[in-house]
């Protein structure tokens, strides 16, 4: 069965299919408005949410189908202790498709291990967010024409962003994709997604102290959000909160073509008086969410049966009761997921669920 946990479970090809039938979606759309008549999709969202959660609903909505689900899981039968692994299953029996947000990371791949319908991780964590993958993709494709090639500045909070870890991995499938990423010393980019991913294919990056020093070299300007809600120290948040802000000053110095992209919600690092140039992408790029969602689901509950397109290997899992994942917000250091590792291309052993390095 095809879920989708980490962007790289959907082949280079999978991937253009998805983004190829939401652009045809949004060109005639009245074909797909009953294609999806009769089938259920659960919104499972143990984190909050506007543009995921109520873009998964329209989608559905769109396509003619139903949605069920929680926003809040506190008036579910989670408060009485129940696991990710047991909702999931109970859901299976009232829907056909499941989208989850959750803040244990790894908790949809572990979700997978027992269900019995294709699920969509709609984010765990600061680990992976892929559908706002597939919507930065077809963002880029439609403000652009093309994502080879591109030149890209991922600013703010690289470090809890999930939004950026999931689009660097997706980016490697492209060719000659230059990435740039700015951000404090305390924010900066993962290891895993340097080493094990930029390193690995040969994606070139580099690490830039100004936004102004590359405004003019990059095609696409990601901004985000430092993630307030992931930090455990309150000053170390206090201290870097407002460190890049886009202003129309700095639009100046960017190309005529630019886009900038925003996964949203924004706080304040672009300031409003940019909303009105036309290189602002980001309120577009929420309408570009729905579509591809539509896409998303449609295809997987395609592929649901089809043995061409099932999930790729993650490689041979190490169980090993006497290591512990180091990460207090992994999956299997909430849940009494069992110790279940993997080891990198470079003899690293990180955890199955997370991609924590495990010591
Ligand atoms: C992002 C998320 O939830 O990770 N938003 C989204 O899904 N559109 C970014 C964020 O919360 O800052």
């Amino acid at each position: 069965m095809k879920h989708l946990i980490d962007p790289m479970d959907l082949s280079r090809q999978e991937t253009d299919e998805i983004i190829t039938l939401a652009q045809d979606i949004i060109a005639h759309r009245e074909r797909y408005q009953g294609s999806m008549s009769h089938r259920k999709l659960a919104t499972l969202f143990y984190e909050p949410s506007t543009r995921t959660r109520l873009s998964f609903t329209s989608a559905m909505m769109e396509l003619g189908g139903n949605v069920l689900g929680f926003s809040d899981a506190k008036s579910t039968s989670v408060s009485k202790g129940e696991t990710v692994q047991d909702t999931v299953r109970v859901v299976g029996c009232f829907s056909e498709i499941i989208a989850m947000r959750h803040h244990i990371e790894g908790a949809q791949l572990y979700a997978t291990e027992v269900s019995k319908v294709p699920i969509i991780n709609a984010g765990d964590g600061s680990h992976s967010h892929p559908t706002q993958t597939l919507t930065d993709l077809l963002t880029i494709k439609r403000e652009l024409g093309h994502i080879e090639g591109i030149t890209i500045g991922f600013c703010g909070d690289l470090r809890f962003g999930r939004t950026v870890h999931s689009l660097i991995k997706a980016l490697t499938r492209y060719s000659d994709i230059k990435i740039v990423l700015i951000a404090p010393d305390e924010l900066k980019l993962p290891d895993y997604i340097k080493h094990d991913i930029c390193d690995k294919c040969g994606m070139s990056y580099r690490e830039v102290a100004t936004m102004e020093e590359v405004m003019p070299e990059l095609d696409i300007l990601y901004m985000t959000r430092v993630q307030k809600e992931r930090f455990l120290d309150e000053d170390e948040f206090d201290r870097v909160k407002d460190c890049f802000v886009l202003d129309t000053a700095k639009m100046a110095l960017a190309k005529e073509k630019m886009a900038v992209l925003h996964p949203l919600p924004r706080v304040n690092e672009i300031l409003t008086e940019v909303d009105n140039d036309p290189r602002a992408a980001y309120f577009r790029q929420v309408e570009n969410g729905k579509f591809v969602r539509e896409a998303l689901m449609v295809k997987l509950l395609e592929w649901e049966n089809d043995p061409a397109h099932g999930m790729p290997s993650r490689g041979e899992p190490i169980l090993d009761s006497s290591l512990r994942c180091p990460n207090s917000k992994c999956i299997c250091n909430c849940e009494h997921a069992p110790g279940k590792f993997r080891r990198t291309d470079d003899g690293i052993l990180r955890c199955w669920y997370c991609d924590h390095k495990v010591k």
